[in-house]
């Protein structure tokens, strides 16, 4: 499966920065794995270089069904055509453990460990290997981008391309601009980061940058709301998304990202802008000390089991995933089980009405990155719901998924 190179790959070049074809990600974990796709899907050739050989086959296998879902989403009518995809697409990644086999080309994108100094020594060896045009970038999520460039000379030619998680479904994409980049380099990776279907926003090389910075202060008061007694975690999560239309409650998101993950994001933050929003959070610090970190541990907020269905009070996990519902829907209509939900657990929207409304496309891509994830039972997408997405019946949006719509 592993396809490994042995020799430099012998691109042919552009001098010019607003042309990227040949594209390097350094880290094949879970984010890398996912800017290497998003890149071949859109036709580019990519390395990706990672110290460890397994987790480059595990990258090649995650990738491989990631090319499968979006082909039979994008081609449902021509297997033909959804095949050559996956091929093409597929064959445009070679993967390698050596970070030679990957300095030559247009732009290297890192998403290493969040260490400053392993990202520093990277671009530094980098540096000395690249070609004068090639263009680098971290995926940083809150390490300073001047700080990473700092021991580096092309730091005109360096910026942050922060993706989100899961890449390939997450469609916006942060584009940092460190003190010393050129508009060259900026406008070459807008153009790049709008190539692999990403909507771009700018910021400048502030902590948490937009996305974060915004979340930190949200979810540091959902957090204490909790500890304080205000509200419980469900229903700060219910109201958050059926009140503010969020997609997932502040809770769900901090089991999801993972505590340890929460934590750091705020300690960053508190410790670079000293203000007293993202101070820290008793309750959080005790969680990450006693291993609760989330669905990656099996308990967070909420608890997850690996062989059981097992949910305190039923809520969320019903809404995020759809298989407990649907397996159980010979035994009662969609209909019985939203109003069952409604009624008898306070639920303001039925799990099957609002699935349909978040939309069934996707639930189902979250669904598949969090079993691949995670590897719980729960979360392995089921036919029916792969199927209602195939027909284009994805909810509310389409006028039809679980339930039909008047309007769309
Ligand atoms: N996980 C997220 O939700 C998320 C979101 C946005 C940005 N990020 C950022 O992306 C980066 C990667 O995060 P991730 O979640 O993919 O981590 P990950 O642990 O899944 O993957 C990191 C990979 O880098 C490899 N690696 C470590 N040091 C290396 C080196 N010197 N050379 C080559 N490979 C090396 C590891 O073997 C591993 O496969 C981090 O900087 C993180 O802050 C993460």
């Amino acid at each position: 499966m592993i396809k490994l190179i042995g020799h430099v790959r012998n691109f042919s070049s552009s001098p010019s920065l607003n042309v990227i074809q040949n594209v390097t990600v350094v880290g094949g974990g879970l984010m890398g794995s996912g800017i290497a796709q998003v890149a071949a899907q859109a036709g580019q050739n990519v390395t990706i270089i990672d110290v460890k050989p397994e987790l480059l086959e595990k990258a090649q296998k995650s990738i491989k069904s990631n090319l499968v879902r979006v082909a039979k989403k994008t081609f449902k009518d021509d297997a033909a055509k959804a095949e050559q995809f996956v091929k093409d697409s597929f064959d445009r990644i070679k993967v390698s453990t050596k970070i030679e086999d990957g300095a030559n080309v247009d732009l290297i994108v890192e998403a290493i460990v969040e260490k400053l100094d392993a990202k520093q020594e990277l671009f530094k060896k980098l540096d000395d290997l690249s070609p004068e045009h090639t263009i680098f970038a971290s995926n940083t999520s809150s390490i300073s981008i001047n700080e990473i460039c700092s021991g580096i000379k092309r730091k005109d030619r360096f910026g942050g391309l922060h993706f989100f998680n899961p890449v390939p479904v997450m469609r916006l994409l942060e584009v940092i601009k460190g003190d010393d980049i050129s508009e060259a380099t900026y406008q070459a990776m807008m153009a790049w980061g709008k190539s692999v279907g990403k909507t771009c926003i700018t910021c400048k090389d502030t902590p948490g940058f937009v996305v974060n910075r915004l979340l930190g202060p949200y979810s540091a008061e959902a957090l204490r709301m909790y500890e304080r007694g205000d509200a419980s975690k469900e229903d700060i999560d219910i109201g958050m998304k059926l009140g503010a239309g969020y997609p997932m409650g502040p809770f769900e998101l901090a089991d999801y990202t993972g505590l340890d993950t929460n934590k750091f994001a705020l300690q960053v933050m508190y410790e670079k802008t000293g203000n007293p929003v993202f101070e820290p959070i008793p309750l959080l610090h005790k969680m990450v000390e006693e291993g609760k970190l989330g669905i990656k541990t099996g308990e967070g907020f909420y608890k997850y089991n690996k062989n059981k269905f097992h949910y305190r009070k039923k809520k969320i996990i019903i809404d995020i995933n759809m298989k407990h519902e649907l397996t159980i829907s010979g035994d009662a209509s969609g209909k019985d089980i939203d109003v069952g939900m409604k009624l008898g657990a306070g639920y303001p929207m039925g799990p099957l009405e609002l699935a349909d409304y978040t939309g069934l496309d996707t639930k189902v891509q979250v669904l598949a990155t969090l079993y691949e994830k995670t590897g719980l039972a729960v979360f392995k997408p089921i036919a029916v719901l792969n199927k209602l997405v195939s027909e284009g019946r994805i909810g509310r949006k389409s006028g039809e998924g679980i339930y039909k719509y008047e309007s769309k």
